[in-house]
């Protein structure tokens, strides 16, 4: 059978139709339809408040859609949220570890939680640390672990009971670059080696190029969903970025004289050409000396990004970001003191 065909008839792990889920006056989820295929890694992308985490939650059965429906593994998110949570594992933003336990002992808890065997349980464990690499910190309390062994953790526990779909939710929030990719390998391997679906979300990126397919969310919307290269073709060619002493006429230039249409980013313009090598030349004759830098470079999935919605998913990402640690940072001083 031709591979095309075997596509075809992999099963759709998670099937979501219409879903909308208002909180109030806030539209955080505005009708949105996609399906995961069975054991690829599915990229949930867009910036902070775009809708993904209420997503997640839905699909978890944490959270009640408005409307519209999802189904995992066959089931229904709202209807029969036992048979879902069976099917899953998550690995939320903010650890769930307890710290004061060893990694051991936080696998074991969660095993006993989701009722596996007795006798199976130690095994299982076993293979978690070894897989996670943690097999020689086995029995050190989690409070010792560094960022990525925690996340490494996570995962691995998430993986325990042997579920269907493993969510997670900005893995890589907070870790340093090496722990970041490291942690990418690791999670590249788990369809092959565990049978199971990565369904995650980052606001990363370039680290959705290791997604089989990537849905992204503006706003509640998804505006665009395709594989990472089927993104890229989007742009349509090379990106070219460049500085001018006069950027107003600069792209009214490059639309009267290429047909370009360029537009600016704070003081640079960014356009995107079927082969920016042999229009590079053209253009810096054409705007002469009002040129201060030109760059380029084959698109990625940020351009892509700034395409679709004319700005950048790391600058909003990072004010809003800071702006979530703010609010739970005095979300905590209130708490403590009371
Ligand atoms: N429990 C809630 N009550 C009210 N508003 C919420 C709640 N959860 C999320 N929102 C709002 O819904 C929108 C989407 O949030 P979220 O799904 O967390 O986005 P993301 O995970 O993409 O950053 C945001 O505007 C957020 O403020
Ligand atoms: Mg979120």
């Amino acid at each position: 059978m031709p591979d095309y065909y075997l596509l075809h008839l992999r099963m759709k792990i998670v099937v979501v139709e219409n879903l909308v889920k208002r909180f109030g006056p806030v539209t955080a989820v505005d009708g949105i339809s996609f399906n995961v295929e069975e054991n690829s890694i599915f990229g949930f992308l867009g910036p902070n408040g775009a809708g993904k985490t209420t997503t997640i939650s839905i699909l978890c059965t944490l959270l009640e859609p408005t409307s519209g429906k999802a189904f995992l593994n066959g089931h229904d998110c709202s209807s029969e949220s036992s048979a879902v949570r069976k099917s899953i594992g998550i690995v939320f933003q903010d650890s769930s570890l307890d710290k004061d336990l060893t990694a051991r002992e936080n696998l074991m808890f969660h095993a006993q939680l989701y009722n596996v065997a007795k006798q199976e349980r130690r095994e299982r464990v076993g293979d978690a640390l070894s897989f996670a690499g943690l097999q020689d910190r086995a029995d050190d309390l989690v409070k010792k672990f560094s960022g990525g062994m925690k996340r490494r953790l996570e995962v691995a526990r998430g993986l325990i009971h042997k579920p269907k779909v493993l969510f997670l939710d900005e893995p890589t929030l907070g870790l340093d670059p090496q722990s970041r990719s490291n942690l990418w390998e690791f999670i590249t391997e788990l369809p092959r080696r565990h049978n199971v679906t990565i369904f995650m979300t980052t606001h990363y990126m370039e680290e959705a190029e290791v997604c089989d397919r990537i849905a992204i969310i503006d706003k509640g919307k998804i505006i665009a969903s395709g594989t990472p290269q089927g993104l890229k073709k989007l742009i349509g060619g090379d990106v070219i970025y460049l500085k001018s002493t006069d950027n107003g006429r600069a792209i009214a230039t490059l639309r009267e004289k290429f047909g370009i249409e360029a537009s600016e980013k704070e003081d640079e313009i960014f356009m995107s050409t079927p082969r920016g090598d042999s229009s590079i030349p053209s253009i810096i004759r054409e705007l002469g000396e009002s040129v201060l830098s030109v760059r380029m470079q084959r698109p990625t999935l940020n351009d892509v990004f700034l395409k679709l919605t004319g700005k950048e998913i790391r600058e909003e990402n990072h004010s809003s970001g800071s702006d979530v640690k703010e609010s739970v940072r005095s979300y905590r001083r209130r708490h403590d003191r009371g």
